[in-house]
């Protein structure tokens, strides 16, 4: 695997395959300790991030490999005006894998026209974050056991939310899923993805405002944050950041089997007081995230059947 650009460049057997390796990895972490011994993962953050950029330097950490990279544009040649492609195919000589993330869209697929080595797509603008739906999908399997049937409400910035685009790709593939988009009209989802996706593939989706109306019909809600940084208008942003907050009197609403779910961070939308109801599973999600991606690097590097199954 030479790269991970969108979720669909993964095939419904690859994410199988992924996330059996990271079912393995979290029933005995320590027997992948010394499996990329020698080798170098860089993460290449143009925008920022916590969880993501620290999971993979954690994820490469735990299979004894070592890290390299930057955390901002300004600290790199970047701030020069080098070209984002010249700055991959540069530090594609100094690792074996890369991670990165950039604020415009498309980016990471113009620079893997010069990468030498594999390229993951740590998140580009608003457009897709495969890591973050394996993370995801890591999460739905182990708490809900398979990915069809289900019926998943996202919730918040549907316009913006990259985490959400590339989930509902990811999940399209399944069979009997349905999308429930609770947002106000200025965040609805894309018109490309109505046309191309969801229309084309006649998949099963409402469109509504108010989360209270259709709460109780969720398998999974997924929360997300109104995304200010993409905003061209901060009073639209103030207006909008507080449409949504999930609080303990709307998870009354919900069924008792009902997973919430976000990619973080949140900055208002779930109260914390939920943070203990043992149906909230976004630091869960956290968690998942480290193992994926160690399976991810493992396999984009070829090393996936290293150590025996359990
Ligand atoms: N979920 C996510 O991408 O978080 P960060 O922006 O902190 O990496």
């Amino acid at each position: 695997m030479k790269y991970l650009i969108e979720p669909n460049d993964l095939s419904v057997k690859e994410i199988d395959e992924l996330i059996m390796l990271a079912n393995d990895i979290i029933k005995d972490p320590s027997r992948y300790q010394d499996v990329c011994k020698h080798k170098i993962l860089a993460t290449l953050f143009f925008e920022p991030s916590t969880r993501t950029r620290l999971s993979f330097e954690s994820a490469m950490l735990s299979l004894g490999g070592s890290v390299l990279g930057f955390s901002s544009a300004s600290n790199s040649s970047t701030s020069k005006g080098e070209s984002v492609t010249d700055t991959i195919w540069t530090v594609s000589c100094y690792s074996d894998i890369i991670a990165m993330r950039h604020p415009k869209e498309g980016a990471p697929l113009v620079a893997l026209r010069r990468s030498k080595v594999p390229l993951i797509n740590a998140g580009d603008g608003g457009h897709n974050h495969p890591t973050q739906t394996l993370t995801d999908l890591l999460t739905i399997q182990r708490e809900k056991g398979s990915f069809e049937n289900l019926t998943i409400g996202f919730c918040g910035d549907l316009k913006f939310g990259r985490t959400v685009h590339s989930l509902l790709k990811a999940l399209s593939r399944y069979k009997n899923t349905k999308f429930v988009f609770i947002s106000p009209k200025e965040l609805m989802i894309p018109e490309y993805l109505k046309k191309d996706l969801l229309e084309r593939e006649n998949l099963n989706y409402v469109e509504v405002e108010r989360m209270e109306d259709v709460i109780g019909d969720l398998d999974i809600l997924y929360m997300t944050r109104v995304q200010r940084e993409r905003f061209f208008n901060e009073q639209d942003y103030i207006r909008l950041k507080d449409y949504y907050i999930l609080d303990e009197d709307k998870m009354k609403l919900a069924s008792k089997d009902m997973i919430v779910m976000h990619p973080l961070p949140r900055v208002n939308e779930i109260s914390t007081k939920v943070d203990d109801d043992p149906r909230a599973k976004y630091f869960d999600q956290v968690q998942n995230g480290r193992y994926i991606r160690m399976a991810l690097i493992l396999t984009m590097l070829g090393l996936d059947k290293e150590v025996e199954r359990l």
